[in-house]
């Protein structure tokens, strides 16, 4: 069954964010409501059930909602349903994030150690000189009262805890002039989404153009080989990065070639930078909205580690903090939607799946659905504690994905957080100055539109 039909611009040239690529398509079906484009994609789900295809142009894209068909193409169907990343090639290379099949079990399996939790306490402190960087330049801001895009300072924050316990190396690039870069190849998206609307007459204008993004994506490039020839901060012998350099020298891994060890370090700085920073920042948010749950994470470090630094096992304690995280990224989910292409005919819910067709796991819409959570849109981070968190059904919240599938860095993302939204909260207030409710922006990330202006406050 179709129930829309989307026609791209014809003829037009192949390159970024190209209208043939499916991120660019997602964001003609959103049209309709440009303060939340999710609502549109609910409203669908809600009306057509939980399999909706649709026709754009040439290709047939299927929503899915329910938790049985993520588990039937994530887990059950996992081989029949391969990645998909047009498009996204200038972000991701040829890393393992966009392989299938025995390549990617080759290029994941020596990079697998470095996410183990026993690593955990040994990254906890290059995470905190991160956090403390943070806070002296917040501690500037505080005393100018000027204010700020906060996920700018989350992404420089993502990026330095990436470099420093991972690579083990000092960030060696200007972190704000990349995260620009990776702003304007997304924006290009939009900006193409500008000019479809355009076509169909409803007003807008370029900001950007493709030299832009050429060049944007020159700097991206550099930045991989810039992180492998600088000095390693201390030595440490296992780390992410001497993982990737021993790969490259095993002959018995001859695809993880030194295109290849490139390659995944871009991954990890986009994959590992852009989602952990969105939920921070986005918790952020609701911290400021909600001094309650504010005051409720400022109690709990000072139960839990007082004043010394926090350790691994301070993470664990750390239970109410966790959960606000947690439901963070249930409200805002960074990855918004999974994307797969069926290799194979199946049936999901009753409907059949044809190959070639664009499957699309539609995280956001199940974390919102009344039918899998009580009062869906209220922040409640209590949801992820206790009992309750154990009622719940399987893969009604997937923010990392799942199956062999699912994010190999959220369990270290959550550690990030946590201690970083403690140990930031204890000692500013952040106050959300930027326009009420924000708007979102949903491409390939789940991402505030305009991003999210803050002042923050020392406490006293
Ligand atoms: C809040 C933080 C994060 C979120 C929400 C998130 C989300 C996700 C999701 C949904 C996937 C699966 C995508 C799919 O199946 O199509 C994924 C995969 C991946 N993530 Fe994350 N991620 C986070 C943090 C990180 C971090 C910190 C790293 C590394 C430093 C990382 C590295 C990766 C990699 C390499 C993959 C691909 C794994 C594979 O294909 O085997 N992510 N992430």
């Amino acid at each position: 069954m179709s129930v829309t039909t989307v026609t791209a611009e014809p003829g037009h040239t192949e390159g970024l964010g190209d209208e043939s690529s499916i991120w660019f398509k997602l964001s003609a079906l959103q049209r309709g409501n440009e303060h939340n484009p999710m609502q549109t994609l609910m409203q669908l789900a809600d009306r057509y059930g939980g399999v909706i295809p649709v026709n754009m142009g040439n290709q047939r894209v299927v929503f899915v909602t329910e938790p049985d068909h993520f588990k039937r193409v994530l887990v059950t169907k996992v081989d029949d349903y391969v990645k998909y990343f047009d498009g996204l090639k200038p972000i991701f290379g040829k890393s393992m994030i966009t392989h299938d099949g025995a390549l990617w079990q080759k290029i994941r399996m020596p990079q697998q150690p470095a996410f183990h939790p026993d690593m955990f306490a040994e990254y906890i402190p290059y995470f905190l000189t991160a956090i403390r960087a943070k806070m002296d330049l917040w501690a500037g801001l505080a005393k100018s009262g000027e204010s700020f895009e906060m996920v700018e300072q989350t992404w420089t924050l993502a990026a330095d805890m990436i470099c420093k316990a991972l690579f083990d190396r000092d960030m060696p690039f200007n972190p704000h002039v990349v995260f620009k870069c990776v702003k304007t190849y997304t924006d290009v998206m939009n900006h193409k989404a500008v000019r479809l609307k355009m076509v169909h007459g409803d007003g807008g204008e370029f900001e950007l153009t493709e030299d832009d993004t050429a060049k944007a994506m020159a700097i991206w490039a550099g930045v991989p080989p810039d992180v492998m020839a600088a000095d390693p901060n201390e030595g440490r012998e296992r780390t992410l990065l001497t993982m990737i350099e021993a790969a490259v020298a095993d002959p018995a891994i001859p695809e993880f070639d030194r295109q290849q060890a490139i390659d995944e370090i871009k991954q990890y700085l986009w994959a590992g930078t852009e989602t952990t920073a969105l939920t921070l920042a986005w918790a952020l948010y609701e911290a400021s909205k909600n001094p309650e749950i504010a005051d409720r994470i400022r109690r709990e470090g000072e139960q839990v580690y007082g004043d010394r630094d926090p350790t691994a096992a301070d993470y664990g304690a750390l239970a109410y903090t966790r959960a606000v995280i947690q439901e963070t990224m249930r409200i805002y989910p960074p990855i918004w939607g999974l994307i797969r292409v069926a290799t194979k005919d199946d049936e999901i819910g009753g409907k059949p799946i044809k190959v070639g067709d664009r499957v699309v796991l539609f995280a956001y819409g199940t974390h919102h659905s009344a039918k899998y959570w009580e009062d869906p849109e209220a922040f409640k981070p209590e949801r992820f504690m206790g009992e309750a968190a154990k009622k719940r059904k399987p893969y009604t919240y997937i923010p990392l994905g799942g199956g062999k599938r699912s994010c190999i860095g959220g369990a270290m993302s959550q550690v990030e957080n946590t201690l970083a939204i403690s140990i930031l909260l204890r000692r500013f207030r952040p106050e959300y100055v930027g326009v009420e409710p924000p708007g979102i922006n949903a491409t390939v990330t789940l991402t505030p539109k305009g991003g999210l202006q803050f002042k923050v406050h020392e406490l006293g």
